[in-house]
């Protein structure tokens, strides 16, 4: 290999890895700031067209990405809301103080119904998150009978009154968020009992079969991972578990350095770039090491590990209220969900599901609204061209590379990231060139197979900093790519700097 930045990498296309959950590219609608209210939600008297309340652009937006799952209603919001308050008529139903997100009075017009009817509209399967931090364990398993009983009970007339005759399926369901902080501030081994007991009351109604996710870990505490572990596993370690809940959640955001300090989401420096790379690049260890736990209690890798909040976390954009959290998103960010992508896909085999933060105004958002108007995000773009690796066969790499990495700080960072699938007999190959100004060859050598009828994309801009506004809402947006050759088993792409790149094309197998 030369010494100019180049990588090689090696696919065995007929050995596939795990799949790829399609789960891993999940969504989250919290209460804050303007996600529900003025993303999603804008009412029935509103002159933005909308079904039932629903914004019907952000819905046909989403629709394109396939959106799998949507969590609601938080986030740290979940541990205090009270189902029953949004539910009936919307005129009756009672307000509160969302004391979390900037003290607002929440009108909760928006409540199960709403959510469940924005799950349809979307084709996504819904992740309710229950209230531990404040609510009841009756509260709980009351909202789960509601939703998903049939027949008759108490709950199933009172769903029946509001308007709902069949139940709703609800596969995924969150025993409260954030346990050791905003839920309630508990220690590991309280919070254990406390999602073995709640657990125990979401009961699975009818045909309903819940997949419970207990709340998890910050970043890489693995100690809070291991007691969730252990309260689920009476054989002792290397004994598969009998669970309560079959998911483990963690939450880990991307940031270019401190809290107190995170910085512009659009005003940054090429350093401040480099850091939020290195970051992102921290939730492979983080995964790695949440793994390795679940590993030694869980071998056969039955209990899931879920990441229900990712993303880049800047400074609020000026003037806007700083409990919105309402950020800009420009190239760098959509080169973060790039990178992390690849990460996910590399550790298909525990990681279960994901749930970027947030879908819409909120964080790493994939749409931005401004009143009427609809803005597609960079980090939207990086979610459709991915799509395809939703429930495909994740295609193991081995990549050398010569040249691409790059001293940050104390720590190195490698700019080239890559991953593969295949589903259907195509094959999807995304690649992720992280240096700011240098392009990066990458030779493929697939083994056992070769790519015909191929199609390239690629999301770059002029400026790290490139964003889409309302006057320009396609400054970062896919384009067509040529730079690359395709071989009857190999390939060969030209990446160009700060780019993200998608290489489809139909797969040929040995003997065909
Ligand atoms: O996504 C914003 C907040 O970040 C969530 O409400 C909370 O769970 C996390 O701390």
């Amino acid at each position: 290999m030369s010494s100019q930045r180049a990588a090689r990498a090696v696919i065995n296309v007929d050995l596939p890895g795990p799949v790829i959950s399609r789960h891993l590219y999940g969504h989250f609608a919290e209460h804050l700031g303007r996600c529900v209210y003025g993303g999603f939600w804008v009412g029935e008297d509103s002159d933005i067209p909308n079904e039932g309340g629903i914004r019907l652009d952000v819905v046909e937006a989403l629709r394109a990405l396939d959106v799998p799952n949507l969590r609601w209603p938080g986030g740290c919001f979940a541990d205090e809301y009270h189902w029953r308050d949004g539910v009936g008529p919307r005129e009756q139903r009672p307000t509160m103080v969302n004391t979390h997100w900037g003290n607002v009075e929440e009108n909760n017009h928006f409540g199960t119904h709403e959510f469940m009817a924005l799950c349809e509209l979307l084709g996504a399967d819904p992740y309710v998150n229950g209230n531990v931090g404040s609510g009841t364990v009756r509260e709980m398993s009351e909202w789960v009978e509601y939703l998903t009983r049939d027949g008759d009970s108490p709950m199933v007339r009172l769903r029946k009154a509001n308007g709902r005759e069949e139940p709703w399926r609800v596969p995924f369901w969150g025993i409260g968020n954030e346990a050791w902080g905003c839920g309630g501030n508990m220690r590991a081994e309280y919070y254990a009992d406390l999602a073995r007991q709640y657990a125990t009351y979401c009961r699975d109604h009818g045909g309903n079969t819940l997949y419970r996710i207990a709340a998890g870990a910050r970043d890489g505490d693995v100690s809070w991972t291991e007691t969730l572990m252990k309260a689920i596993s009476h054989l002792g370690c290397k004994k598969r578990p009998s669970g309560y809940y079959q998911g483990i959640s963690f939450h880990y955001y991307t940031l270019a350095g401190p809290w107190e300090n995170k910085g512009s989401a659009t005003e940054f420096t090429e350093d401040d770039y480099y850091r939020t790379m290195l970051a992102a690049r921290g939730m492979d260890d983080v995964i790695a090491s949440h793994s390795r736990v679940m590993d030694c209690y869980d071998p056969e890798a039955t209990v899931g590990l879920v990441c229900d909040e990712w993303g880049t976390w800047w400074d609020v954009e000026p003037g806007t209220n700083p409990g919105f959290l309402y950020q800009q998103n420009t190239l760098r960010d959509a080169l973060v969900a790039g990178v992390t992508f690849d990460i996910f896909h590399r550790h298909a085999r525990r990681l279960f599901m994901a749930n970027i933060a947030q879908t819409v105004n909120v964080l790493q958002a994939m749409i931005l609204t401004d009143g009427e108007r609809l803005i597609r995000t960079p980090s939207y773009h990086v979610f459709e061209m991915n799509k395809r690796h939703q429930d495909a066969d994740s295609l193991p790499i081995h990549l050398t590379t010569s040249g691409t990495t790059r001293a940050v700080g104390d720590s190195e960072l490698e700019t080239l990231s890559v991953s593969a699938s295949a589903k259907d007999g195509r094959m999807l190959v995304s690649l992720t060139n992280l240096d700011a100004s240098s392009p990066v060859s990458v030779t493929f050598d697939l083994r056992g197979g070769g790519l015909e009828d191929h199609r390239g994309r690629i999301l770059t801009a002029p400026a790290l900093s490139t964003h889409n506004t309302a006057e320009a809402p396609d400054a970062v947006s896919p384009r067509t790519f040529d730079a690359f050759t395709a071989t009857a088993n190999g390939l060969t792409v030209e990446l160009p700097p700060h780019s993200f790149v998608t290489i489809e094309g139909r797969l040929l197998t040995a003997g065909h």
